[in-house]
Order: structure tokens, then sequence, then C-alpha cells
């Protein structure tokens, strides 16, 4: 059988390289997808997911992760846990549960820590200067604080058939104590049926969850549609709808993969993605929204990745 794996921006791609290595070594769909969120949570300059991460308005990091496993839809999720370094791996556990397999603040936190998974302060010094620096500029400009939400959300698929989801984010920079997105959220911020194929969403989760964008597509998926149909046929009229009965959308995207290793993507922004299966070792490439109801999809040039690396690393005053 085939394997491949699909994850959100272009942070994912050395997570996704590993994914792959594990898949195409008969490894499991779970443990590439744990590996390759657990890489991305790991890495200190991306200010959207782990130790790194942007905190919520009080300079504290809050983050929300979720896992699902695609043969037995078992689930597990954390949402505003603290002082955890791979807030998908205690996700992951979790989904072992029948009972409390969904976990919010401190009780995600403790069961962490009975747990024995690592334990940090996940504020960077980096992190603490960017939200100074914003509760600054919010005094002195009168700006909305809101800025940032990147997830990671991925699709594995291994050569035994089975598949699985992951997410992790701190959400939203400068977001309310206690605010909860889309990523620990089935059928929003993620979904999979490994007899059909899996999605996972980033960008705004309010309004992602207004659609149940993941589920969605992989209901559409179910029907018979590509995955590129069903992430067009799913995300572009639900935004449509969205803006004509709610007044406004949020940026956000969409990544699938069915059980063949094809996939699809939708945005509503300039969007980068990496993907891999059995016959291409995986790449980045850049998504935007076409006309009618489209997706166009272009590799990624060496000037973006250059320029990008540089902004994730420039220096904070
Ligand atoms: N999609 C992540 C969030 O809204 O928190």
């Amino acid at each position: 059988m085939t394997y491949g794996t699909i994850a959100t921006w272009r942070m994912a791609h050395e997570g996704v390289i590993k994914a792959q290595d594990i898949l195409k070594k008969q490894g499991k769909a779970g443990d590439a997808v744990e590996t390759l969120i657990n890489t991305v949570e790991a890495y200190p300059y991306y200010k959207s997911v782990g130790y790194g991460g942007l905190p919520n308005e009080q300079g504290i990091v809050e983050m929300d992760a979720a896992y699902m496993d695609g043969d037995s839809f078992a689930i597990g999720a954390v949402a505003g846990i603290q002082n955890v370094k791979h807030a998908v791996s205690v996700a992951r556990s979790l989904s072992d549960e029948h009972f409390n397999s969904f976990r919010v603040g401190t009780g995600a936190t403790q069961y962490a820590m009975q747990n024995n998974f690592e334990i940090v302060n996940m504020l960077t010094p980096r992190a603490k200067k960017i939200w100074l620096n914003r509760l600054a500029e919010m005094r002195e400009k009168n700006l909305n604080p809101y800025d940032g939400h990147d997830t990671v959300g991925a699709i594995t698929l291994d050569k035994q058939g089975s598949m699985a989801a992951a997410t992790s984010t701190s959400g939203l920079f400068m977001k309310k104590a206690g605010r909860i997105g889309d990523s620990p959220l089935s059928g929003s911020g993620f979904y999979v049926d490994s007899e059909i194929g899996g999605a996972a969403a980033t960008g705004l989760g309010e309004d992602i969850m207004k659609g149940c964008l993941s589920y969605e597509i992989v209901r559409l998926m179910g029907e018979g549609k590509s995955p590129q149909q069903a992430c067009d046929q799913a995300v572009y009229p639900f935004i449509e709808k969205l803006k004509k009965r709610y007044g406004k959308a949020g940026e956000f995207s969409l990544v699938a993969m069915n059980h063949n290793g094809e996939w699809g993507v939708a945005t509503n922004v300039e969007f980068t993605f990496s993907v891999g299966n059995e016959t291409k070792a995986p790449r980045i490439l850049m998504a935007n929204p076409g006309p009618d109801h489209t997706t166009s999809i272009a590799p990624i040039t060496q000037e973006w990745l250059d320029a990008y690396e540089k902004r994730i690393k420039t220096p904070i005053n």
C-alpha cells in the first residue's frame, strides 16, 4: 500500500520529512504524525506552536492540541494547557482513554505532570519580548491586539492503510485567558477516517468552527470527491456564506489527504504547506485562492524561503 503526509505551513516541512521516513519504513501513521508535530513544537523560532509560541494577553502560553486515530476514531485533546513541551503527545496519550479524553486548563496540565510529560517554561525570552513590544504598541497606537494563528495540522497515511490526524497551537497571540480555537475540536480543526481520508485546519478558529470544515471535507471525500474537489467545495462556498450571513470571514486554510495518498488544499490567504507521498518526496508548496472556487498551487521559490528564514530569526529589541 501507499503512504503519505500533508501538513500546514512551511514550518511543518522538517517534520513532514521525518514522518515520511517513518512511514517509508513501515512505521505507523500515529507515530509519524506525533513525530511531525513534536518537531514543530520543539523549534523555538515558530511563534504559534509549542516552545516559543506567543502568549495570551496576560503573558501566559496556553496551548491547544489534538490527536485522532483514523481506524478507531479515538480522539484525545487538550486546551489551555500550560508548561508542557509536547501538547500533542499529551493529547495522544488521552486518546487511549474512553472517558476524560479532552482535558482543559489545570486539569490538562495536571494530567501531563502526573504522566511524566516534559514540563518546561514555554515562554521563551524572544516570545516575551514580542509580547511586551505588542503591549506597548497597543497602548501607543490603539492597535487590534490579535495577530498570528499559524497552527500546525497534519494528516498521515501508513502502508497498512491506517491514517491519523493531529494539531498543535499556542492559538491567537494576545488571546483572552481561556480562549480556545478550532485546533482541539474534532470536526473543526481536524478529522480523519482511515477508510476515507483526513483534513486539518489552520487560521482563525472562531470562524473555522462555524463550518466544521475538517469534517465537511472528509464527508465530501467519502462521497467520492477528490481531496482537492472536497477542499474547494467545502471551503469557498462557506467563506461566501459566512461573509453574507456573519458579515466577515477570518483567514483560514485547510489541507486534506485521502486513503490513496492523494491530497488537496483550500485557503483564503497566501498559504504554504508541505506534502509528500510514495511517489513524490516531501516538498513545500504555496497555495492561493484561485478563480471560481478553485485553489492555485505553485512551488515555493528560494527567494521566499530565504526571506522567511530571515523573518523568523530577526532579532527582537
Ligand atoms: N487555529 C488556531 C486557533 O484559532 O487558535
